[in-house]
């Protein structure tokens, strides 16, 4: 399948005002078994995979481990391997590049500049994606649009250039932080406890922590860096052009 920038402008009219199920259902119709949800388990992903195995048990799901992760959020991960029956797919960083990396810079290394920070998640996070990208034709994400300046001009369908031209589907792009507790108190849908004492954005233990009242949803993400727009190299690119689709 190729969709040209007409097609990808047509498909985004098209689905302007339709549910997160329905863009899960054009992408899972178009593109299974060669797509997945890259689910980091935080709120925005635990409503995706509830949709998801409502609409197909058999879709796919996978997780980047970084082994950097909070004991919450490997908990969250096997209650929903119990509770759903899904198969998930852990991907880890590659042995090789962990070793080098924290043999030549410590295990904190992320703490003393965001080059070495950058390095880290490039290993842990970005490489693992990539590989696991690299044998797909789409993958579906939890991003939304006021998550960073960067993400509001994402889109619930777009061609990925960072890996490949594959299809991006970004079902809940338009939704608000409220929607989403609704539908995980409606659904009963088993969350990261961590957001229960003030983690509303979860990534790896030693570069997230709590935010106070008032504060940016992202701000206990890299704390200690300064820049507003702090992203880590999975969603880097938005731009809308055609791809090729196999
Ligand atoms: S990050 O780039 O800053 O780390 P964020 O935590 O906001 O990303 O999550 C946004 C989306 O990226 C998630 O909804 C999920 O689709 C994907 N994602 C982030 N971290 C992971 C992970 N460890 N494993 C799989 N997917 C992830
Ligand atoms: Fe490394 Fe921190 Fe990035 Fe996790 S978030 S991959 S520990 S720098």
């Amino acid at each position: 399948m190729r969709l040209d920038q007409n097609q990808l402008n047509e498909l985004n009219e098209e689905y302007s005002n339709k549910s997160p199920e329905d863009v899960l259902k054009w992408t899972l119709d178009n593109l299974h078994p060669n797509v997945a949800l890259a689910s980091s388990f935080g709120a925005e992903d635990a409503v995706l995979i509830d949709m998801l195995a409502k609409i197909n048990p058999e879709a796919r799901i996978f997780t980047l481990d970084t082994g950097r992760l909070n004991q919450e959020t490997y908990d969250v991960m096997d209650e929903v391997k119990l509770k759903y029956k899904v198969n998930l797919e852990v991907m880890f960083p590659n042995q090789v590049e962990v070793q080098d990396m924290v043999r030549k810079h410590g295990m904190n290394l992320f703490y003393r500049s965001q080059e070495n920070r950058k390095l880290c998640c490039g290993i842990r996070k970005v490489h693992p994606l990539t590989s696991m990208l690299s044998t797909l034709d789409g993958w579906i994400t939890g991003i939304r649009g006021d998550q960073t300046q960067n993400r509001s001009d994402a889109n619930k369908f777009e061609i990925d250039h960072q890996f490949g031209g594959i299809l991006k589907a970004n079902p809940i792009i338009d939704w608000i932080w409220d929607q989403l507790w609704d539908y995980i108190k409606t659904n009963n849908v088993p969350y990261n406890k961590l957001h229960d004492v003030g983690y509303p954005s979860i990534g790896c233990e030693p570069c997230t922590r709590a935010i106070k009242p008032g504060e940016d949803l992202r701000a206990g993400r890299w704390w200690w860096e300064n820049e507003s727009d702090k992203e880590c190299g999975l969603h880097m690119d938005h731009s809308q052009e055609s791809a090729n689709l196999k």
